[in-house]
């Protein structure tokens, strides 16, 4: 198998839920019945891991072979600048392989500032950020920091996978709801209003998103702020990880932008990783109220200590260095997103609008469903994922795991 080919494969199946690939493992090996028992019992495991519900392609994916066109990655297939790397490497070769301060190194944070203030209007300073090595972790913290049991947290549909089961694991309850407008999938000021009950701590936004690309405009902001200015009680995460990749001059808002009130309760989570192909360099960050910054770092101390020392300096230098390698990229993508979004239009029934940003296109193929496969009658997104997979060795993703039946993701990403 080429080399190239069989990171891809990798990849591939890391996008696959751990617990797919754990039960693969598992049923792969031979071990005697007495270790099996020992180590693999599952009334051993903590009964906290049963609130992550597997993911629902991977029940269904059994792929006959390797696929050979892959639309799941969520990452971007260009390499890190160089400038970034160097800055990486220098802050290595000086020595800077120490542990940092849990909230981030100051100039880092000094930089975040800059940044915060230059493209997105807002005023921040270094004790009200937080830097940590994942989107995923901030969440995590912030979560843990700030729900109780019965809490809610409401996450529009469709949502990045990992936002209800983080919500879970922090003993809180998901709220779920369904925004599909006219030709758009974005939360409606009516929807979130209903929505919103006494219990209710946290609203989640993605934009631009992941599934749907789409990206809330200044007045949609508004909207969704009037509601939230009648319940204090609710305080926003703004999910902004691909803040840099929009197009046709689109650009993403963030809401303290729009109403400076909202500051005191509006965590914004950001970070590299798209923008600045830096997934593999595991670094974000965050803005937020003092008094919620500390509780988060509280907790990082107690978990990961810090973020690594040469990775917050090369993240320092994306921020400040030459912005022109994040806007080639861009163009990259929006000549892949024009060309993929025209060719599925082309397909009958297939129904594609626009993403303004992201890499991701999310297609609504419900009048595909009920047409004749291999084994009968296609009638849902999962089996469609499936038909793809061993009829055209197509690896895309289905609309079910990000709460959207009925609908496809592709990414354009590489
Ligand atoms: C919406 C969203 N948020 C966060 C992340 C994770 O970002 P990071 O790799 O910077 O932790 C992803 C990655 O796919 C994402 O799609």
């Amino acid at each position: 198998m080429p080399e190239c080919f069989a990171s891809r494969y990798h990849l591939f199946f890391l996008n696959m839920s751990p617990d797919y690939l754990f039960a693969s493992f598992v049923r792969g090996i031979k071990v005697p019945p007495k270790w099996r028992s020992r180590f693999l019992r599952k009334s051993r495991l903590s009964s906290r891991r049963r609130v992550l519900l597997p993911s629902s392609v991977l029940l269904n994916c059994r792929p006959r072979a390797a696929p050979s066109s892959i639309f799941t990655l969520g990452e971007p297939d260009q390499d890190t600048p160089d400038a970034i790397i160097e800055a990486g490497v220098a802050a290595l070769r000086s020595g800077d392989t120490h542990y940092t301060g849990s909230a981030g190194k100051l100039d880092l944070r000094k930089a975040i500032c800059e940044k915060l203030a230059g493209d997105n209007a807002v005023t921040y300073t270094p004790d009200e950020i937080v830097v940590t090595s994942g989107v995923k972790q901030i969440i995590f913290e912030a979560f843990a920091a700030t729900l109780q049991p019965g809490d809610e947290v409401i996450i529009p549909v469709p949502y990045w996978v990992s936002y209800p089961d983080i919500v879970r694991l922090n003993g809180a309850t998901p709220i779920v709801i369904e925004c599909l407008a006219e030709s758009e999938v974005i939360l409606t000021p009516e929807a979130l209003e209903a929505a919103i009950t006494p219990k209710t701590r946290w609203l989640i936004i993605n934009s631009p998103s992941n599934p749907s690309g789409a990206v809330l405009s200044e007045a949609q902001w508004k909207g969704l702020l009037d509601v939230l200015a009648r319940h204090p009680h609710v305080a926003v995460m703004t999910d902004e990880i691909y803040e840099k990749i929009v197009f046709d001059g689109v650009q993403n808002k963030t809401p303290v932008a729009v109403a400076s009130d909202m500051k005191d309760r509006c965590l914004i989570v950001n970070g590299m990783s798209k923008a600045y192909a830096m997934t593999g360099w595991r670094i974000v960050y965050a803005a937020g109220p003092a008094p919620l910054i500390k509780a988060i770092v509280k907790l990082i101390r107690q978990s990961t200590t810090c973020t690594s020392a040469f990775v917050q300096i090369a993240a320092a230098a994306a921020l400040r260095g030459d912005q022109e390698p994040v806007a080639k990229m861009v163009e990259i993508y929006r000549e892949r997103r024009d060309l993929i979004v025209s060719l599925l239009n082309d397909i009958d029934g297939v129904n594609c609008s626009m993403p303004g940003g992201a890499f991701y296109i999310f297609p609504d193929i419900r009048q595909v469903l009920g047409r004749k496969g291999p084994n009968g009658a296609i009638s849902s997104d999962l089996e469609l994922v499936n038909y793809l997979l061993d009829e055209a060795g197509v690896a895309v993703m289905d609309g079910t795991s990000y709460g959207m039946p009925g609908f496809l993701r592709l990414s354009f990403a590489t």
